[in-house]
């Protein structure tokens, strides 16, 4: 046998690879569609499948058993009808010998007798259908010559040839029974049970008693039986129905039940799945318990990753965590700003397409890899992208696990060397503040005594010398530069003094603005138009509203002093990521290279009225709240100065406390995100100092 690829292949001589067979492709784009429908369905159609299969096989069977049982019924009777009509005409034939005058000498003479008599016996007829009666398969009983002519008929009419092929019952009952069953069900057909009728000594016999049965009446036999198995089967499908539906809802609903439980999972209520339900299957139960589990587990995942998130957030260094198989796992955000990627973008790439091995810092990460051994602060390029890059201080650290010694993570930590050296400016600031702050709160107990006498003594030298007008005027001008010279160590003191921050919600957005209409008519005054620029929505953060208010009106008022001749002051507000940011851009002379480093400076000014107090307090305050101030700046054509604070939520680095002592070195080692305790040992804080501190805050809003 050719099978069927091949004989395409003859047909097509095309060497075209081999196409699978209709079959194979309908099946399998059946099978993916199978696979998407829902499994409730795929249940309901795979009982029905089964039961219907069950039931079809069943009435099969059932049908096989009838039909066998059937044709053999009619085998039987058939033959019986026909011994009875041989014994019949066995005794009619021979009474018709003896009856006949003078009696038959010769076999021809005895045959034609029979034949007569066959022919013309009124009774046989009638006799034969009687016989037929008990066979309801039987059509028709012939009795045949041996020319096959149809002498006697169970159905009367004259001598005739039968033209009908009749197939012998005897030997169709040997085919197989599906084969004789669709004949009977599908065809028209008639069969014959033939039994001879011959005499002693002649070899062929003289008639043959035909019984002929009729495919049709027995498919009329069968039919009670068909329809009796077509009502079970229907029935029973319906049933099949019912409980495929019902069968497949309750499977459904389990799993319904389990995606719900998921859900509550996904919402965040890790607690919420119970780990058992009553009237639930023991493989349901299974599964709500491990979810529950699960639940409990992804809690403390979650929360810890959230403390590791935290850790990172509040490192100022680009941290980038790859686990065993070197792909990233986690990133604190100054990655963003150092790879010029969103974290999201990053996070699950591997090592090498962060950091190619082409790039020098791919280069010099693969070679401590390849050696086993970290490094610390190298100072190296970093592509940022084709056109862009820039220098780092980076580290890397590879976690070994201690029995194996495999690999167990790596540690990519990247410092801006930009950042850092302002962060080492900034810090620079804070040490001489702090400095200065030290000696002359000394040097300032000092001054205070000596002055104060000094003060009484010149009061009473004036009363002694009243009317004297000459001295009169220079004794004012020392009392006036005595009281000048008060005032100063009395700023110097308060500035060393600790402050007590009242911390809260701030809304930057309406403290800009309430300041803005405040400066608002002294700056129209001096030609300058102030233009506000609020946040979209409200900019909040954690800090003393204020301190804040001071801080932002000493940028802002120096922003006005700047344009004597007058021009536009922009406030701005931005929520920029987890930062509040506040710009106050001029357009006045700008600030000269010589003196950018010092006018952060306490009593650093260039103006003939300023007390150079001003910004000192804005940078202290900012660094009390955990935030930075900056400023850029163009001689000649404006500065903008820039304050960033952590938005209230952000938790971005450790934020102020309820206490916080001034100590400017300590603040920045805060920013960096280690911990210091305050440092109280040079400065005793009470309460009365406090309220003074506050009183002179004021003080210098309006200097
Ligand atoms: N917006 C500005 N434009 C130009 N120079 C500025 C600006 N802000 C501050 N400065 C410089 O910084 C100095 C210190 O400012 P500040 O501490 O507020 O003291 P004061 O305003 O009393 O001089 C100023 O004297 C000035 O030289
Ligand atoms: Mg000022």
């Amino acid at each position: 046998m050719v099978d069927e690829p091949a004989a395409q292949h003859s047909a097509d001589p095309t060497p075209e690879p081999r196409r699978p067979g209709r079959t194979s492709r309908f099946i399998r784009r059946l099978w993916p569609a199978l696979w998407r429908i829902s499994l409730r369905t795929r249940l309901r159609l795979s009982i029905l499948v089964v039961i219907t299969g069950l039931v079809l096989a069943q009435s099969i069977i059932a049908l096989r058993v009838a039909a066998r049982a059937a044709f053999a019924q009619a085998e039987q009777r058939s033959q019986a009808i026909a011994m009875q009509v041989r014994m019949l005409l066995v005794d009619r034939l021979n009474q018709e010998i003896l009856r006949a005058q003078p009696p038959p000498t010769t076999l021809q003479e005895s045959r034609a007798l029979w034949t007569r008599y066959l022919r013309t016996d009124p009774s046989l007829p009638a006799l034969l259908e009687k016989l037929m009666a008990s066979s309801p398969v039987t059509l028709e009983i012939q009795v045949c010559d041996e020319y096959d002519r149809v002498l006697l008929s169970s159905i009367q009419g004259p001598i005739r040839y039968d033209e009908r092929k009749f197939v012998d019952f005897g030997s169709w009952n040997h085919r197989p029974l599906m084969d004789r069953l669709w004949e009977v069900l599908t065809q028209r057909r008639e069969y014959a049970v033939t039994v001879p009728l011959g005499v002693p000594g002649y070899p062929r016999p003289l008639y043959v008693i035909r019984v002929i049965i009729s495919s049709v009446l027995l498919r009329n036999e069968l039919m009670p039986q068909i329809r009796g198995l077509a009502a079970t089967s229907a029935g029973t499908l319906v049933v099949a129905l019912a409980v495929a539906f019902l069968f497949s809802n309750l499977i459904v609903r389990a799993f319904d039940r389990l995606a719900h439980a998921i859900d509550l999972i996904r919402s965040g209520e890790y607690d919420a799945v119970s780990p058992e339900d009553r009237g639930e299957s023991a493989e349901v139960a299974v599964v709500r318990s491990k979810l529950s589990l699960l639940g409990a587990e992804l809690r403390s995942a979650l929360q810890l990753s959230g403390s590791v998130e935290h850790l990172l957030r509040s490192v100022e260094a680009g941290v980038l965590m790859f686990g065993p198989d070197l792909r990233l796992v986690l990133a604190s955000a100054p990655v963003e700003r150092l790879l010029g990627k969103p974290r999201w973008e990053l996070i699950g790439r591997h090592l090498h397409e962060i950091f190619p091995p082409s790039t020098p810092l791919g280069q010099a990460i693969q070679g401590g890899l390849d050696l086993g051994r970290g490094f610390r602060d190298r100072l190296i390029s970093l592509q940022r992208n084709e056109a862009e890059s820039v220098a780092v201080l980076a580290s890397l650290e590879p976690i070994h696990r201690p029995q194996t010694r495999r690999l167990q993570g790596v540690v990519v930590t990247l410092r801006d060397v930009e950042s850092q050296k302002r962060l080492e400016t900034q810090l620079q600031i804070s040490t001489r503040l702090a400095a200065i702050s030290r000696l002359t709160s000394g040097v300032a107990h000092e001054i205070k005594n000596p002055l104060n006498a000094i003060a009484l003594y010149v009061e009473i030298l004036k009363m002694k010398l009243a009317g004297q007008a000459a001295v009169n005027q220079e004794l004012e001008i020392i009392q006036r530069e005595v009281a000048r010279l008060d005032r100063v160590v009395k700023t110097f003191l308060d500035f060393t003094k600790p402050v007590e921050l009242k911390i809260g919600p701030v809304d930057l957005n309406a403290l800009a603005r309430e300041l803005v209409s405040l400066v608002q008519p002294e700056a129209e005054k001096h030609g300058v138009k102030v233009r506000f620029l609020p946040a979209s929505e409200p900019a909040m953060i954690h800090g003393d509203r204020d301190l804040l208010h001071q801080a932002l009106l000493n940028v802002v008022t120096n922003g006005i002093e700047a344009m004597p001749r007058g021009g536009e002051l922009t406030v701005e507000l931005k929520t920029e990521k987890d930062e509040q940011v506040v710009r106050v851009i001029d357009q006045g002379q700008g600030i000269p290279q010589e003196i950018q480093d010092k006018i952060f400076n306490l009593y650093f000014t260039t103006k003939p009225r300023g007390t150079g107090v001003g910004l000192a307090l804005a940078y202290r305050v900012v660094q009390l709240h955990s935030g930075e101030i900056t400023f850029r700046t163009e001689v000649g054509r404006g500065t903008t100065f820039e304050l960033r604070f952590p938005a209230a939520g952000s938790e971005l680095r450790t934020g102020p406390s309820a206490d916080v002592e001034w100590e400017p070195a300590a603040a920045h080692r805060r920013a960096k995100g280690r911990k210091t305790s305050a440092e109280s040992s040079c400065h005793s804080c009470d309460c009365r100092r406090r309220s003074l501190q506050s009183q002179w805050l004021r003080g210098v809003a309006s200097p």
